[in-house]
Parts: C-alpha cells; structure tokens; sequence
C-alpha cells in the first residue's frame, strides 16, 4: 500500500492503479481505525476495484466544544491496519492541502442537514459536505462507501452526490457493533469501564423500541420507554425519534421504510446510533 501526502502524487497513483481499466473505491475516514472502518474497506474490494482510504481529521466539522484537539490520531497504526486488510492507497493529506490560506468555500446541504445532528452540532454538516466533495475531487473514485452509523451523514453525502451530478456511487455499509451490541466508534475510547458497562443501554433500547413499532404498537410510546431506558442506564439524551429512512422527516408512514435514530451524552461523550424499522 503507498502512502501519499501531496497531489500530485495522488494524481499519479490513482493514475498508476486506474492503469488496466481497474475502478476506484473511495473510503473516507479521520482514522483511529476499528473494525468499522475495516468493513468498508472489505466491502469496498472486488475484482477490478483498486480501494483508497483517506484520514483527515476534519477540523471544519467540529464544534467550538467538541474534541477535534484530543480526537484519536494513530498514524502508523493506521496504516498497517489499512495495509493488512487490502488497501491500496492511502490518501494523508496535510492541512494546508484542505485548507490552504484563502480557503473560503462551503458546500450547504439543507434539508437532511438540518434536523437530528444538524441541530444539535451547528455548521458540522457543511463541514462533512465540504471536505468530502473535495475528497471526491482530489481521488474522482467510481464509487466511496459510508458507514450507516453516521446514518444522517450517508443522506447528506447522497444528496450532494446527486444535486452536484458528482457521479460517483455511494454504498452504505451495515453498521459494525461490539459482541454487545454497541456500535463501534472511535469515540468508544473515551469512555471508562463503568461508562461502557452503562452504554450497552443504547443500542439495546433502541432494539426494543424498533421492534415494538414495527409489530404495530404506537410509536410515541415505545419511544418513551426507550428514553427512560435510557435516562435509567445514566444517558442525557439529546435526540431520540422515529425518521423516514430517506428524508429523515418524522416517520409516521408505515408503509415507508424508516430510522430510528438517537443521540445521547453518557458523561462528556456523545453517541449516535440508528436501527432499521421496516415497511409493513
Ligand atoms: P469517521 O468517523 O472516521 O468514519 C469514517 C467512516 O466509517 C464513515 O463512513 C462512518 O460512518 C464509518 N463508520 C464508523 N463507525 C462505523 C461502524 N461501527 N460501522 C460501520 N461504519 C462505521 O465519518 C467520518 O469519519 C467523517 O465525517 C468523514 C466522512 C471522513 C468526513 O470527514
């Protein structure tokens, strides 16, 4: 696997593995790597596909508050991860590559930007948009694959994707949970033993709560069970609701596809999870 910090020599190694006719598969991450991240690269590989990650953290998506100077940065690590599960390029790229002085552009998804996250983490979305359609840009993949643990996030990138006429696929990938449930994230870290013990209690009460509304009871009340379950097990809950799958407006309509979604604060850590609630 190369490892690559300027573009032009991303220009020539996607050149270089474009060479044969091969595809490209894009992966986008902020690294501190986890077997999340990993299954994306695996569903990323086919024959005829070369896959590239990137890692960037972000730092535009980030709140005032938020932990962009004490987010995970495991560099080499990383890299041998990516490697051993068959990436063939990795895209590091500096700063001043994203953001070089000047900067001063924004891309805006409104809409499926708005609600959920876009409430809560103001401005986080744009941030997202920006620097993945300048990812989109700098590697011009055939197809890039997003987790659906950050569920809002894989609608806002398919909205930009199809109003910008990006023509690239994006591919949401299952989301990839611990032996007990939790969904893994690189935020995970920062939890202590008890916090962890404690936040098993997420993804559990949204279980039931997706399973409930789907065998017909009433939406309102399986979602208060689930916030108590919730505030039980020691959550600040800051947003728990049944969406539409596709628009992420409130999911009343059965015969659609819908999400339950959540977000919540165990001590100074946020969060997020989502289940599928079929149409009946
Ligand atoms: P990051 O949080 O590093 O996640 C990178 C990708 O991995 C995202 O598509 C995310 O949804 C996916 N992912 C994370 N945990 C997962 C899990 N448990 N199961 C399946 N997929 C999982 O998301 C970002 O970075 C950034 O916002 C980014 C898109 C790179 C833009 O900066």
């Amino acid at each position: 696997m190369q490892t690559i910090r300027t573009l032009e020599a991303l220009r020539s190694g996607i050149a270089a593995l474009r060479d044969g006719g091969a595809s490209i598969a894009l992966v986008p991450t902020m690294g501190a790597l986890h077997a999340g991240h990993l299954a994306l690269i695996e569903a990323a590989k086919r024959p005829g596909r070369k896959v590239v990650a990137s890692i960037f953290v972000n730092p535009t998506q980030f709140g005032p508050n938020e932990d962009l100077s004490r987010y995970p940065r495991r560099e080499s690590a990383d890299a041998r991860m990516l490697a051993d599960a068959g990436c063939d390029l990795l895209w590091l790229p500096p700063v001043e590559v994203m953001y070089p002085t000047g900067f001063a552009t924004k891309i805006s998804v409104s809409g499926v930007s708005e609600g959920l996250d876009g409430v809560s983490r103001p401005g986080h979305f744009d941030g997202v948009a920006t620097v993945v359609a300048k990812l989109f840009n700098q590697v011009r993949p055939d197809i890039a694959l997003f987790g659906e643990k950050d569920f809002q996030q894989l609608a806002v990138i398919r909205q930009m994707v199809a109003d910008l006429d990006f023509g690239i696929e994006i591919q949401g990938v299952p989301t990839q949970r611990d032996d007990d449930g939790l969904a893994l994230s690189s935020r995970n870290i920062y939890l202590d033993d008890a916090q962890r013990a404690a936040a098993v209690a997420l993804p559990r009460a949204l279980g039931v709560a997706a399973k409930a509304i789907a065998r017909g009871d009433a939406a309102d009340d399986a979602l208060a069970s689930a916030r108590e379950a919730l505030i039980g097990a020691g959550f600040v809950v800051d947003y728990l609701e049944l969406v539409d799958a596709l628009t992420l407006t409130p999911g009343t309509d059965p015969e659609r596809a819908r999400r339950l979604v959540a977000a919540a604060k165990i001590g100074a850590t946020r969060l997020i999870d989502n289940l599928a609630v079929p149409p009946r």
